[in-house]
């Protein structure tokens, strides 16, 4: 495995990525990291990443200065370089010029971290400080025409270090560069598949539950609570209950799906709260999208619960909870100890049952999930399914949600997703849905003057979800949803498309 010292940059979660697309297994840790723990990883190489400190600035991120006694591999990355070359007695002072964007990198030799890459190439800076001189036993590998120190290494003891960011694609050579530090430089090999990760998951979910106890996992249809079953049903069978909660704002079709695949298809114990009532009851008159956000939350923690205690033994709580979740919630500064986001809509539910939480996917990123769900036979449909918010359709509907508003929106809603896989978009869009809106306007059917509700186009393509742009949809597909919805749905008379991108809109519309 690769261990990550995370120093705090905005790329540190593409770093490790990168590593793993190499299907080598890597860890990202905090700078305080002790040092028996390192070693208890028995890392074959360690990263330091970049970050926004600068080194001779008071309170600027350190690990152990040992780990370069350890014999191990060392790559330092930006601010990770500029550790390195600090604690090995090298200096590093402000540059004249901050250096920002593209940079022509002039390469040595392609020897070592550059093995098999041609001389010159492009990298992507991003740094205020320099390498003023290096420490003894280092050489200049790499120049770029602002920064003398582009890339240096300590051939015999393994130390490497970029100033450029090799992870982020406007390094085009970055992967290979990645490559050759964890497969010629650290002797890594290629084990990290999902099919080892199956393997070795069920042995620690087993080793975790035990014989008897049973789990609770609140199954929503969405990729990550899916998996997560998936993955808790191959390793305790019986043992795991889901719990699915129809709220009454879900997509049509939605709760039938979930019990075709789980139930059916796998044959798990699948409980159904039909909880429909309750949750629109609440939501009468409210039109305050924050207030429908917190009757939602509420509520379904209210009824998870309830049903919960319905089931005789349960001990632990399972979550979908990723990677990025867990990373995120921590400081790169060292805080004491990890956060993790209750991110989920159980979130105060374990202290207060006693539950212990198992959560088998906190090391893995979302496209692993999804190669995860492929691995352990989930169907396409729900592996690669577009992400529906907790909420529901309620907040797409604009002002109350009513039943009668809630058809409609389901109705056109249907439909246009019909259109959006039939044209083979569905996996290229990060989110398509309808927005229903409380406004009317004059339209005309037949003779007949028509006075009804205006419904919204939303299609987006994303990464993740922190920005997006509107998709450019072909105009005959969008012509063919609005033909349709305005046909086939009663109560809909105008179809618009929403042409905003996040920032500053959202995606949802409420
Ligand atoms: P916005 O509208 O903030 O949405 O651009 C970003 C992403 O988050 C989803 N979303 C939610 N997901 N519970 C969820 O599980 C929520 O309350 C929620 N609100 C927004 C949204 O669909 C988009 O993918």
């Amino acid at each position: 495995m690769i261990l990550i010292i995370d120093f705090g940059s905005q790329y540190n979660q593409l770093i490790a990525r990168r590593v793993r697309e190499h299907h080598v297994y890597c860890q990202i840790e905090p700078p305080d990291f002790e040092l028996a723990k390192i070693k208890s990883l028995r890392p074959e190489g360690i990263i330091l990443s970049g970050g926004p400190a600068s080194i001779y600035e008071k309170g600027s991120p350190r690990v152990d200065k040992r780990i370069f006694d350890l014999n191990i591999p060392i790559l330092g990355i930006c601010y990770g370089l500029q550790f390195m070359m600090d604690a090995l007695g090298g200096e590093v002072v402000r540059a004249e010029k901050r250096e920002y964007g593209f940079a022509e990198l002039q390469i040595r030799r392609p020897e070592g971290i550059f093995a098999g890459i041609e001389k010159k190439t492009r990298c992507w800076m991003s740094h205020g400080d320099t390498i003023g001189r290096l420490p003894k036993g280092f050489r200049v590998t790499a120049s770029t025409p602002n920064t003398k120190v582009a890339a240096a290494e300590h051939q015999a003891r393994h130390f490497y270090g970029l100033q450029f960011h090799p992870e982020v694609i406007h390094t085009p050579e970055g992967k290979k560069m990645l490559g050759n530090f964890l497969f010629r430089i650290c002797g890594c090999k290629k084990n990290w598949t999902m099919k080892s990760f199956v393997r070795d998951a069920v042995e620690e979910i087993r080793a975790q539950v035990g014989g008897d106890g049973r789990v609770i996992l609140g199954l929503s249809g969405g990729v990550d609570s899916s998996v997560a079953a998936a993955l808790l049903h191959q390793a305790i069978g019986p043992q795991l209950v889901c719990v699915f909660v129809d709220n009454g704002v879900l997509r049509q079709g939605e709760a039938e799906k979930v019990q075709e695949v789980f139930k059916r298809h796998f044959r798990m114990n699948l409980r159904f709260a039909r909880a429909k009532k309750i949750f629109l009851e609440r939501l009468k008159g409210v039109e305050d999208p924050e207030k429908k956000r917190k009757i939602i939350g509420r509520t379904f923690i209210e009824v998870f619960e309830k049903e919960a205690r319905k089931i005789k033994g349960v001990r632990f709580l399972s979550q979908g909870t990723l990677y990025p979740d867990i990373i995120e919630s921590r400081s790169a500064f060292g805080g004491p100890s990890a956060v993790i986001k209750s991110h989920h809509n159980v979130g105060g539910l374990p202290k207060k049952m006693n539950l212990h939480l198992v959560e088998p996917l906190k090391h893995l990123f979302k496209d692993e999930v999804r190669l995860l769900g492929e691995e352990l036979g989930l169907p396409d449909e729900l592996v690669w399914r577009q992400p529906f918010p907790g909420p529901g359709l309620a907040i797409r509907i604009i002002g109350e949600v009513t039943e009668k508003r809630l058809a409609i929106l389901r109705k056109a809603d249907f439909i246009l997703m019909e259109e959006i896989r039939a044209a083979n978009l569905y996996r290229k869009l990060w989110q398509s849905f309808a927005v229903l809106l409380p406004l009317k306007s004059v339209g005309i059917m037949g003779d007949q003057r028509t006075y009804e509700h205006i419904l919204s186009i939303r299609a987006v393509t994303s990464d993740d979800a922190m920005t997006a742009d509107w998709a450019k949809l072909p105009h005959e597909i969008l012509g063919r949803i609005s033909n349709r919805i305005i046909n086939e749905v009663r109560g809909v008379n105008r179809v618009v498309y929403d042409i905003s991108s996040k920032p500053p809109s959202t995606i949802e519309w409420e």
